[in-house]
């Protein structure tokens, strides 16, 4: 890609029945969609990797770059197709160019890059983070109507565990952050711990069902300290140990484990949102994004957190909560109507925290 590739300029206020496609690489789902200007979805396709990867116990990048490769064109035309469009009726490509896997973010991007570059369209290179962040402001999603700035994201994924202050597009302040594991990733190793198969989260609920969470003694790092980050290492070392000693309790001890560790990570979550919470009273909305927002304990547990509060608990659906492309090209949106674009110079990025975005 040329560095000195300014890319096409949007139009400020982009109308409602502009076309913009979203693309999104950064970990092991292949996604693309295609939204309307007035955020009306019109196509969208995950392709999760969770096959390609699960032999190997975890995200592989290499493997996962060259399956975003493989999948990305085939899955853009069927987009493309489903929403009636050729790419001649595009007004703008979004693609998730960071934080993330380096590989795919590459792949992603460049791809988008070419076609911004083939239709004379501006390409915004979209932080995966905001994506996640603004995600419940799509029109329509939730009941309870799109939330107004301020308002406390909770993004607890298997890569990000983090309290976000969200401001307004491009404006994040990061409360709090993990020290160690994402939260899903504590999931995960707990999951494996107790002999389950990757990913583990949902298969650790399962388990949980069965299980008496108040039989084993499971530390609840965190708790009750000033602040909102997060600590998931010492949970998980406990997990092990009980797993050791419980080996001869069979499928029930197992089963406890869960519970205990599940009931664990929910107490804290809903003790560093309220942190946060305390830390931002102008906050209207306390909403949820990654994977584990589809566990029900954490659910439940955050309910109560935003209830003492007096602010209201969103939640997307289960399938935009996870990674996807309808919130990249949405957040794609937010900021083409704001005259936002990216040059087409935009190098992906590993790392890129929020609050970089404000610059
Ligand atoms: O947001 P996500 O799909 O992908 C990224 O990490 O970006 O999150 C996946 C994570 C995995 O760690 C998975 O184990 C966890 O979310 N997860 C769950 C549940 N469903 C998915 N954790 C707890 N309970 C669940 N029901
Ligand atoms: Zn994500």
């Amino acid at each position: 890609m040329e560095s000195e590739g300014k890319g096409a300029t949007p139009p400020r206020g982009l109308a409602a029945d502009a076309l913009v496609l979203g693309l999104e690489s950064s970990c092991d789902e292949t996604a693309a969609a295609v939204l309307r200007g007035d955020g009306a979805i019109l196509a969208e396709a995950v392709l999760s990797q969770e096959r390609e990867h699960a032999p190997y116990g975890g995200v592989v990048p290499e493997i996962a770059a060259r399956a975003h490769l493989d999948h990305l064109p085939r899955l853009t035309q069927q987009v493309m197709r489903r929403a009636g469009a050729g790419f001649a009726d595009l007004a703008g490509v979004a693609a998730t160019s960071g934080p993330g896997l380096i590989g795919g973010l590459i792949v992603g991007a460049s791809f988008g890059k070419g076609i911004a570059i083939a239709r004379g369209l501006p390409f915004v290179a979209v932080n995966h983070l905001e994506a996640h962040a603004l995600t419940a402001r799509l029109p329509g999603l939730l009941p309870e109507g799109p939330p107004a700035f301020p308002y406390l994201l909770l993004l607890v994924s298997g890569g990000h565990c983090q309290c976000v202050a969200v401001e307004g597009v491009g404006r994040y302040h990061r409360l709090g952050t993990t020290l160690d594991d994402a939260v899903g990733e504590a999931f995960d190793k707990a999951a494996k711990l107790l002999g389950l198969p990757w990913p583990g989260g949902p298969a650790l609920e399962a388990l949980a069902r069965r299980g008496d969470p108040a039989r084993i003694p499971l530390p609840r790092p965190l708790l009750g300290r000033p602040g909102c980050d997060f600590s998931f290492s010492g949970l998980k070392t406990a997990v092990a140990h009980a797993a050791a000693r419980l080996a001869e309790d069979g499928e029930q001890g197992r089963a406890d484990i869960a519970a205990a560790f599940q009931a664990a990570v929910a107490a804290v979550l809903a003790d560093r949102a309220a942190h946060a919470l305390a830390a931002m009273p102008g906050a209207g909305a306390l909403v949820v994004a990654g994977g584990v927002a589809a566990n029900a304990a954490v659910r439940a547990a955050l309910a109560g957190a935003a209830a003492r509060h007096g602010v209201a608990l969103l939640v997307p659906p289960a399938r935009l909560c996870t990674d996807n492309a309808v919130m990249v090209a949405w957040a794609g949106i937010e900021r083409l109507r704001l005259g936002l674009a990216d040059p087409l110079g935009h190098a992906p990025r590993p790392r890129w925290p929020l609050e970089a975005l404000a610059a």
